[in-house]
């Protein structure tokens, strides 16, 4: 099939925080967004849970919407691509199209007594050397096991084949295709505790572990190919969905990291490092996970990932749990009006620390303080937290994968502040990439659905369309880094433990 110029891509990015739709044109370039925020319920601490219904109605609003107010068709969409926070768990009634319940949602920890246990009866390593995932309440599979517990009958219903189990892709796709597909890709799969990622299937026994029924499962599909097609009632006309991939996939797809060795990382609430292993998973010895990018015409390519639980939340909270700032656009230039951090740091290791610690007990510290600390020697510290954390990350990649890492191309909201990516690339001693198109995660799904109907050709051809819009090369004395690292390490160290019972 060849691409018309009047034809588009439209991307449907499901994040934690928001629906948005993305009309991508045929150079890559955004042609209109559409976003809708969701609700977050909080209905106990730690928890956190979505209205899947809304979720569907906000994706389905957003992507009308942004039709309408760029004057397209549906006739004009060559294909759909979905991306999606991952791991947060539905599960619905086949027959209805109801939830049985709120979505339970990646952040949510109400299952860590599940993954302790699961951990003291020795099934970790087990876990770990089938899906690449450490045992945490973070994935799907107990998430789902604790639902099939305390719905009444659900467990009995599930086994019958009356229940659906999906990541927030496959919600989507079964709703978009008025219930004609249960599917998930590879890259959301991954990220369930239910999936061997060496063999590309559901695994009976991780099954059995958590004791989930098998009926419940999504049909496995590749992240781009004809998945199935859009009920004509959503959008006016049949249209392929054609792409599916988890959002931190997405985004290492949408930024080209298409070579083995090529890193990304996305400045969100958190941040997330993922780096392309090519088509071998690779084991972490620094509790690294090991996931799939994408399953394309039957070929897979695995990444090495590594997440911070606070990366723009950090910022976040200077403004509203401290009020130091009144807008997180402040921060650049508070950070900005000292020469450096005055020997102040800030471990905000206010949820734990995430990768290469993964310490739940770890509190959020500050250290180095004296009576010439100002606030704006907080912002610093804030901002060089990000780094500092993101830079740890890395260097685990690189030691993993034996080999330096030699640019890092980045995303996301914090991605546009360049006293942070100065310092970034200062830290780590490697050229930090910024590209002109930062909507990362729906241009990767853009591309995968357009690969698989003929909008794009071939992976080289979104290797031409990717571009550099800023290049931040490091400028910093090795032995000021090494300082600098050594203080954090020491930082880190204390904050380590702190609330453990
Ligand atoms: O693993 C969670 C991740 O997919 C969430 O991403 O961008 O929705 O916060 P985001």
């Amino acid at each position: 099939m060849t691409a018309r110029s009047d034809q588009f891509i439209l991307a449907l990015d499901q994040g934690t925080t928001s629906a948005r739709a993305i009309l991508f044109d045929r150079a890559g370039d955004i042609h209109g967004v559409a976003r809708q925020e969701i609700t977050q319920h909080y209905p106990q601490p730690g928890w956190v849970e979505h209205d899947a219904d809304e979720i569907w109605q906000a994706q389905l609003a957003v992507a009308k919407t942004v039709l309408r107010e760029h004057d397209v068709t549906a006739a004009q969409i060559a294909a759909v691509g979905i991306t999606n926070q991952r791991e947060t768990t539905v599960l619905w009634d086949r027959r209805s199209g109801q939830p049985l319940h709120r979505a339970i949602v990646w952040q949510d920890r109400r299952t860590a007594g599940i993954c302790d246990e699961l951990t003291a009866a020795g099934d970790a390593e087990l876990f770990r050397q089938r899906t690449g995932l450490v045992l945490d309440a973070y994935f799907s599979g107990t998430k789902l096991k604790w639902l099939l517990d305390h719905i009444p009958g659900a467990r009995a219903r599930a086994e019958r084949g009356e229940l659906a189990f999906g990541t927030i892709d496959s919600w989507l796709a079964w709703k978009l295709t008025g219930g004609r597909a249960h599917v998930t890709d590879p890259s959301n799969a991954s990220r369930t505790l239910l999936f061997d990622i060496h063999r590309r299937g559901w695994d009976e026994e991780l099954l059995a572990r958590l004791d989930i029924p098998a009926a419940l499962l999504p049909r496995l599909v590749d992240s781009s190919g004809l998945i199935a097609e859009i009920d004509s009632a959503w959008l006016g006309a049949p249209i392929p969905l054609a792409g599916i991939a988890g959002d931190q996939q997405a985004a290492t797809f949408g930024q080209a990291c298409l070579e083995h060795g090529m890193a990304k990382n996305t400045y969100g609430t958190g941040c997330f490092l993922l780096m392309n292993t090519g088509q071998q998973p690779m084991a972490s010895r620094h509790q690294l996970l090991t996931t799939i990018g994408w399953q394309r015409q039957g070929r897979t390519t695995y990444l090495l990932e590594g997440s911070v639980f606070m990366g723009g939340a950090t910022v976040q909270w200077l403004r509203d749990g401290l009020g130091l700032i009144s807008s997180a656009g402040e921060v650049e230039a508070l950070a900005a009006s000292v020469p450096d951090n005055g020997g102040v740091y800030l471990v905000p290791a206010h949820t734990g620390l995430g990768a290469p610690y993964w310490d739940p007990f770890a509190r959020g510290a500050l250290f180095g303080m004296t009576r010439g600390t100002t606030r704006a020697h907080l912002a610093r510290a804030a901002l060089e937290a990000i780094a500092f954390q993101s830079a740890e990350v890395l260097q685990a990649m690189a030691s993993d994968a034996g080999q330096p890492i030699t640019e890092l191309r980045v995303d996301g909201g914090a991605a546009h502040n360049d006293l942070l990516m100065q310092f970034q690339a200062d830290l780590l001693g490697v050229p930090v990439v910024r590209p002109q198109v930062t909507e990362t995660t729906a241009l990767g799904a853009a591309y995968l659905a357009g690969l698989a109907v003929g909008f794009w050709q071939d992976e080289a051809e979104l290797t031409t369309l990717w571009r550099a819009e800023r290049r931040f090369e490091p400028a910093m004395a090795d032995a000021r880094r090494s300082a600098l690292f050594a203080d954090w390490r020491r930082a880190v160290e204390r904050s380590l433990h702190w609330a453990r019972p």
